[in-house]
């Protein structure tokens, strides 16, 4: 990544203010006794080098995440309260700090009180209307908060929002090493992969997955489709699916992407045959059938052995695997045998595994293996736009490497 990084602020932060944007926008569930609790901190932990390598150094840190998509201050079960005590918690020797607002007399006051080597927690930047929509004098406010701004929120990296773009335009602003971890990696599997490239393309939709199949195209050897998208292409191909979910707007894209992947050499493999079900559940009829000869009443909700055995033979011949979207509907037991299997395949193949999209993650994360692949992007929504080819905002506005920063 060509721009400049945390450690060019390094030797200059001590007692400085710094704005560091995370994503901390981690998922919630409620324990036994009803309380919500944080179901997964990965993103959380993910961004600790970044925080302790800024409070080692001497910063006043100003620590700013969104966590879901608030429609106002109302929305009180997304504050940022309820993660302030697991950040607390991964940094024992600090002191972590909270204020119920973003900008004014309150956030002011709590900012001029913090320490040298202390961290001041912001509410929900997505309380406020004008982050979304990248309000000028909202951002202005933000920088004043502070003399640096690192941005280490690569989830948040495809939104031009106030705390990720606008308030670069204001104060230096440089990348966290989260974000230029998950660039360099990014970057290089499809920059520079280690040839042969298989994309395995899952999930729901077509018509979330139809840039990442054009940007991979030019530079994947194989592409494996699998998830409930199958039966699109199956349905574009002329064969029946039952009751299985199809994305009639992307029927033309499923001919002409297999029509241009021919042409350019691009082996597309579509599952032969699907594990059936007449209803999602666990204790449903479950039958195999050939994935184009599906009969009414019936829907795929998984990748059947077959085709489990013919994905691991391409997996197996691997250099670089990129992993978007589970291959069957993994949260149900019954369904998620293709996604177990095929998660096997990837860590068995020895080759450079790469997770985008926050539905694998999850899947891999559910599974316990998460430490076995290469990486596994903190990025959902983010990493599919930079698989695309897309640039990303909150990249593009940080300073570029080399720049001279006082
Ligand atoms: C994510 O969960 O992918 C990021 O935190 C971005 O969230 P958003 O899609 O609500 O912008």
């Amino acid at each position: 990544m060509e721009k400049a990084t945390v450690r060019e602020i390094g030797e200059i932060v001590k007692g400085k203010r710094v704005f560091l944007r995370a994503d901390m926008n981690v998922p919630f569930e409620k324990d036994k006794r009803g309380c919500t609790i944080i179901a997964d901190d990965k993103r959380i932990v993910a961004s600790m080098e970044t925080l302790r390598y800024l409070l080692d150094k001497g910063a006043r840190v100003i620590l700013c995440t969104h966590i879901g998509r608030p429609q106002s201050k109302a929305d009180k079960h997304l504050s940022t309260k309820t993660i302030v005590s697991r950040i607390q918690k991964l940094l024992p020797d600090r002191k972590v700090f909270h204020v119920s607002d973003c900008v004014g007399k309150k956030v002011d006051e709590a900012v001029a009180a913090l320490k040298d080597s202390e961290v001041l927690l912001i509410e929900n930047i997505r309380f406020y209307k004008e982050e979304t929509s990248n309000d000028l004098d909202f951002a202005k406010k933000l920088s004043a908060l502070a003399d640096y701004y690192v941005n280490d929120a690569f989830g948040a990296a495809h939104r031009a929002h106030a705390s990720t773009e606008g308030i670069t335009r204001f104060i230096p602003a440089v990348s966290g090493f989260l974000m230029e971890k998950e660039m360099k990696i990014l970057g290089e599997a499809i920059g520079n992969p280690r040839k042969p490239l298989l994309v395995i393309i899952g999930g729901k939709k077509v018509d979330t997955k139809i840039g990442v199949f054009t940007g991979l195209l030019d530079i994947a050897e194989t592409i494996l489709v699998g998830g409930g998208m199958t039966y699109t292409f199956v349905k574009a191909n002329g064969g029946s699916i039952g009751n299985s979910i199809l994305d009639i707007p992307s029927i033309d894209f499923c001919k002409e992407v297999q029509v241009t992947a021919k042409k350019k050499g691009v082996n597309i493999v579509l599952p032969q045959d699907s594990v059936c079900a007449d209803r999602l559940a666990n204790d449903a009829h479950i039958q195999i059938f050939p994935s184009d000869q599906i009969p009414e009443g019936w829907e795929g909700f998984d990748i059947g052995p077959k085709t489990i055995e013919e994905f691991k033979k391409h997996i197996a011949k691997a250099g670089t695997v990129i992993w978007v979207g589970p291959v069957g509907v993994s949260e149900v037991e019954a369904f998620a045998t293709g996604t177990k299997e095929i998660a096997k395949a990837v860590v068995d193949s020895g080759a450079v595994s790469i997770i985008g999209g926050g539905d694998s993650a999850s899947a891999i994360t559910r599974m316990g293996m998460q430490d076995m692949y290469t990486h596994i992007s903190t990025g959902g929504g983010a990493s599919l736009e930079f698989l695309e080819g897309k640039k990303l905002p909150g990249v593009e506005a940080l300073l570029g490497m080399g720049v001279q920063i006082k």
